[in-house]
C-alpha cells in the first residue's frame, strides 16, 4: 500500500485559498493517524497569476500536476477576467487535459444542516451525481458567423461519443454497486427532445444495465429531475448525466443540502491524477473576511482521502464535520456560521483527532 502522497495545491482565486488552507490542515491532522504521510506543492494558477504574468496553465505546470498523486482545487475566478477566459483556459483545462472524466457529486443532507426543503431531513437527502466531465457541450466545440451583425448565427454542439458516455454509464453503475444502498441509478436525460445524443446515453445505459442485474436502472428526464430532486429526493441512489445536466442539478443538489458551504465534488481519472473542489465558486466579495464556510473544501479533501484509498481517514474527516455540524455550527451561510474559517477548520481538526 503506498504511504506517502503528492498533493499538488491550487488555491486559486478569491475565498479558494482560504478553504484550501484548511482542507489541507485537516489532511495534515489526519495523515498521522492513517499512517501516510501528504506533500503538498502549490501552484499558483489563477486570476491573479493570470493578469499578472498573462499565463493561464502553461505545459509544464500541467506536466507536474499529471504527476502528483492527486489536485486540490479552491476556486478559480476572478471579477476582472472576462468569464470564460480562466474557467476554459484552467478549470475546464484541468478536466479535459487530465481526463478527469467523471465529476462526481455527493448531494447529503448532514444533521443540523437546513436544507429550504419542507418536510425533509437527512434520511430524505443522500444520493449522488456521477456527472460526465469532459464531453457534451463542454468541448468548446462549434462556432459562430457574421459575429455582432443581424445575421449572426452561434452554434455550440454536444459531443457525445460512445466511448465516452459508456465509461461513464459503467462508473456510475459500479459506483452504485459499492456504495450500496437503494442500488438504484438513474439516467437523468431529455430522450423526447436530445433525440441524438440521450439515444446514445439510453441505448448504452440499458445495454450495460444487463451487466448489474442488482441494480435498478431507471429513467427520468432532467426537467422532472429537478422536480423530483426537490419533491422527492428521496427517491433518488445515484443519478448519472452528461456535463450540462450534471453542471445544472448539482447546484439544485448543494442547494438543498444547505448551500455551497458544504458542497464538494472530486474530478475523476479513475485511471490517472483526480482533482478535488468544493463546487462553490471563489466569492471574490467575501475576500480575506475569514467568512466563508471551509466544510465544502474539507469534503473535497475526504473525496481525496477516499479516492487514493483511505477509506479510514475519509470516514474520520466525515465524521468530524458531522459531529462539528451537531454540536458548533448553527448555519452553514457565509458569514453566519458563528465561527471564523480558520476556526471551524480548527474545530474539525479537533474532532478528527478526538477518534
Ligand atoms: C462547476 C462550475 C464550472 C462548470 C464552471 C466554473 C466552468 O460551474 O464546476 O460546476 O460549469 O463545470
Ligand atoms: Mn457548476
Amino acid at each position: 500500500m503506498k504511504k506517502n502522497f503528492q498533493i499538488a495545491v491550487v488555491p486559486g482565486d478569491g475565498t479558494g485559498p482560504e478553504v484550501v488552507a484548511e482542507g489541507v490542515k485537516v489532511l495534515s491532522t489526519v495523515a498521522p493517524m492513517a499512517g501516510v504521510t501528504f506533500s503538498f506543492t502549490h501552484f499558483p494558477l489563477g486570476g491573479d497569476h493570470y493578469r499578472a504574468t498573462g499565463e493561464l496553465l502553461n505545459p509544464e505546470t500541467l506536466e507536474r500536476l499529471r504527476q502528483a498523486d492527486a489536485i486540490f482545487l479552491g476556486a478559480i475566478g476572478h471579477p476582472e477576467v472576462p468569464p470564460g477566459i480562466l474557467e476554459k483556459g484552467i478549470l475546464l483545462a484541468l478536466r479535459f487535459s487530465l481526463d478527469q472524466y467523471i465529476n462526481l457529486r455527493p448531494v447529503k443532507l448532514y444533521e443540523g444542516v437546513n436544507t429550504p426543503l419542507k418536510d425533509k431531513g437527512p434520511a430524505d437527502i443522500d444520493f449522488v451525481v456521477v456527472r460526465e466531465n469532459t464531453e457534451g457541450l463542454y468541448t468548446g466545440a462549434g462556432g459562430v458567423l457574421k459575429k455582432g451583425t443581424p445575421d449572426e448565427v452561434a452554434v455550440q454542439e454536444s459531443i457525445n461519443t460512445r466511448k465516452g458516455v459508456e465509461r461513464c454509464v459503467r462508473f456510475a453503475f459500479e459506483y452504485c454497486r459499492k456504495r450500496n444502498r437503494k442500488k438504484k441509478l438513474t439516467l437523468c436525460g431529455k430522450t423526447n427532445v436530445l433525440t441524438y445524443a440521450f439515444d446514445l446515453w439510453e441505448r448504452v445505459f440499458r445495454e450495460v444495465a444487463t451487466e448489474y442485474p442488482d441494480i435498478t436502472a431507471d429513467y427520468a428526464h432532467v426537467d422532472a429531475i429537478c422536480m423530483w430532486m426537490v419533491k422527492n429526493p428521496e427517491w433518488f441512489d445515484v443519478i448519472v448525466t452528461d456535463n450540462m445536466f450534471g453542471d445544472i442539478i448539482t447546484d439544485l443538489g448543494a442547494m438543498i443540502q444547505g448551500g455551497m458551504g458544504i458542497a464538494a465534488g472530486g474530478n475523476l481519472n479513475p485511471e490517472g491524477v483526480s482533482m478535488f473542489e468544493p463546487i462553490g465558486g471563489s466569492a471574490p466579495k467575501y475576500t480575506g473576511q475569514g467568512v466563508i464556510n471551509p466544510l465544502a473544501a474539507i469534503g473535497a479533501a475526504q473525496l481525496l482521502c477516499e479516492t487514493l484509498g483511505l477509506a479510514q481517514a475519509g470516514r474520520w474527516i466525515e465524521n468530524a464535520v458531522m459531529k462539528v455540524l451537531r454540536e458548533n455550527i448553527k448555519d452553514v451561510g457565509a458569514g453566519r456560521m458563528g465561527y471564523s474559517t480558520q476556526e471551524v477548520g480548527d474545530l474539525v481538526c479537533q474532532a478528527v483527532r478526538q477518534q
